[in-house]
């Protein structure tokens, strides 16, 4: 089962501000005038970046000025997307403490702190009320859970009733043994999948009504083979991509997402759910 150290210490890079700041200047850019558009390369760490997050969090119907739930946020970058988007506040909770802080400066860079609020902690134990948030979502986070059912148990208390819960996440479609390294393993110790009947059982469990589902599957192939053809095209990454957040190993757990989900054995999923009124 991950545990939750190792998972954390697998996403530290250690000196990621720093990073993301030299090659935002190296692009012509200042801190003073930095964008959302600009850090979506780098703060959206999930197949299909930015575009994805859009598809998914449109079907959410979050309301204006309602407070929003980021499981496994990140460096926020869906979070701060999704309060400049719908007009919300999002509450953003993670594991790993370099992303908060990175997260929060962020935030800072963009003036979004007030609207995004980053939190260090487990999403199995998360530090809200019952009840106290109107919505939530979660992306790319329950490969590192193996304890599911607390997962959705968890989340289902800390929403109000009647709000809309989306996951979008890497889910297990058929057996066979996956190449790794992949974004969020390096080997099975620290992967957990589960298939989208176990997601959707477990989150109906927790008192959840499924609503829809989504297989991205083609939208993933595309995605990779598109960023590969841009970077053959260029004669290399952009300055500030996902590599910068990943490191040396980017290029092989791309190529293994693509045999991996090539050969069916994993596809990204969208689940779109609401807790009982
Ligand atoms: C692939 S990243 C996705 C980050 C973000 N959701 C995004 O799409 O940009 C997975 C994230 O899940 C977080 N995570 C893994 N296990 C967690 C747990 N038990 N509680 C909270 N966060 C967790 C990691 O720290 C990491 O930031």
């Amino acid at each position: 089962m991950p545990n939750e150290k190792v998972v954390s210490e697998h996403y530290t890079h250690g000196d990621l501000l720093s990073d993301i700041e030299t090659a935002l200047i190296t692009q012509g850019k200042t801190i003073a005038d930095v964008t959302l558009e600009d850090l979506a390369p780098v703060d959206e760490f999930h197949i299909g970046g930015r575009r994805a997050t859009e598809h998914f969090l449109d079907q959410l119907n979050f309301t204006s000025q309602s407070n929003i739930l980021d499981v496994g946020c990140g460096l926020g970058g869906p979070a701060r997307f999704a309060a400049d988007r719908y007009n919300i506040h999002v509450t953003g909770i993670d594991l790993t403490p370099e992303f908060i802080e990175t997260g929060q400066v962020l935030c800072q860079w963009v003036g979004m702190e007030e609207q995004v609020t980053l939190h260090q902690g487990s999403a199995l134990s998360m530090p809200f009320a019952d009840g106290a948030l109107d919505g939530g979502y979660m992306i790319h986070v329950g490969m590192n859970i193996a304890d599911k059912a607390g997962l959705f148990r968890e989340i289902y208390r800390v929403l109000r009733p009647g709000a809309h819960f989306g996951v979008y996440d890497v889910m297990r479609l058929n057996d066979g043994d996956l190449c790794y390294p992949v974004p969020w393993a390096n080997d099975d110790s620290t992967s957990s999948l589960a298939s989208p009947a176990e997601y959707r059982q477990l989150m109906v469990d927790a008192g959840f009504v499924v609503m829809t589902e989504n297989n991205r599957h083609d939208f993933a192939l595309s995605f990779f083979q598109d960023t590969i053809a841009k970077t053959k095209a260029a004669g290399g990454p952009p300055t500030l991509g996902l590599h910068v957040l990943i490191g040396a190993t980017t290029a092989a757990k791309m190529k293994n997402m693509i045999e991996n989900i090539s050969a069916g054995y994993i596809t990204p999923m969208e689940i779109i759910a609401q807790k009982q009124e």
